[in-house]
């Protein structure tokens, strides 16, 4: 079954390893994510978007990720990324989600953590976790799009308040990283993740995680953040295969002969992050 990130996210603090968060797309995402996840036995998590949510169909959605999960055998949670209201979180557990984001990050703080408490209200009501979010990350994914110069990294005094009050199960914080692929290398804000990690429970949320260099993965992951985020790399990874393979071979038209490569390529970015975040064989 679907499990809520407190099954594993509390440990992975504790002994400093981060889960993954792999975004589904479509069916080869979540076969690839999981077979990865079995080899390594690795816990993760599957972030669905309202975007894949649409695009999937949310009974699809759920049904891909509980089959999934079995085959697997690890711990798997099926988590709503960047939701936006309090309606679509709903509608997500109502549907089977077993953890949810509410993404206020856009309000002002007040707002902000007055919205989050009702999400908290509610999803812990019926044992989903929640994941809360606050300063602003740059990028572009699927309904969010942050221009560079309207980021701005999160303030540790209002993001330990924010916890406080909140109680969210992870702590979303911008420190730097952007979704998307980045120009340059992120620079990317240790002191805060250290500083708001060491004053709350919750484990800190990486997003962007495509594209951050391995030792500022690891060095992050040392300071507290045990929940990261990773969605780029995959697509990367799976057009480039889709794109040769359509240019080289002009009479293939099988999708099982482009989308199952793609698939491949998935899980071997899959398998890479799960070794780098210290989760292969926390399962
Ligand atoms: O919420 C999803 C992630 O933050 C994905 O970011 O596409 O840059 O890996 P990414
Ligand atoms: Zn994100």
């Amino acid at each position: 079954p679907l499990v809520s990130m407190n099954e594993f996210l509390p440990r992975a603090k504790r002994e400093k390893f981060a889960v993954g968060q792999f975004n589904m797309n479509n069916l080869e995402f979540v076969q690839a994510i999981a077979q990865a996840a079995k080899e390594e036995q690795s816990p993760f998590i599957f972030g669905a978007s309202e975007g894949a949510i649409r695009y999937m169909g949310i009974k699809n959605v759920v049904a891909l990720a509980r089959i999934a999960a079995e085959e697997s055998g690890v711990p798997v949670a099926l988590h709503l990324d960047h939701g936006s209201s309090f309606e679509v979180v709903m509608q997500c557990i109502r549907e089977g989600f077993s953890s949810v984001m509410f993404d206020g990050s856009h309000y002002p703080l007040e707002e902000n953590i007055r919205l989050t408490k009702q999400v908290v209200a509610a999803a812990h009501a019926v044992g989903i976790s929640v994941e809360g979010e606050l300063g602003t990350i740059g990028g572009v994914e699927d309904d969010l799009d942050v221009a560079e110069e309207d980021a701005s990294i999160a303030n540790a005094a209002e993001a330990i308040r924010f916890w406080q009050e909140t109680r969210v199960d992870a702590m979303a914080i911008a420190v730097g990283t952007a979704h998307g692929m980045y120009k340059g290398e992120p620079k990317i804000h240790y002191d805060i993740i250290d500083e708001v990690s060491k004053a709350i429970e919750a484990p800190i949320v990486l997003h962007g995680g495509s594209g951050v260099p391995d030792e500022s993965i690891q060095k992050a992951i040392s300071f507290g953040a045990a929940k990261i985020n990773v969605n780029t790399e995959n697509q990367v990874a799976s057009a480039q295969v889709v794109r040769e393979l359509l240019t080289s071979k002009a009479d293939l038209i099988d999708p099982r002969k482009y989308l199952g490569p793609a698939r491949d390529a998935i899980k071997e970015v899959v398998r890479g992050k799960m070794r780098l975040f210290g989760s292969s064989n926390k399962a």
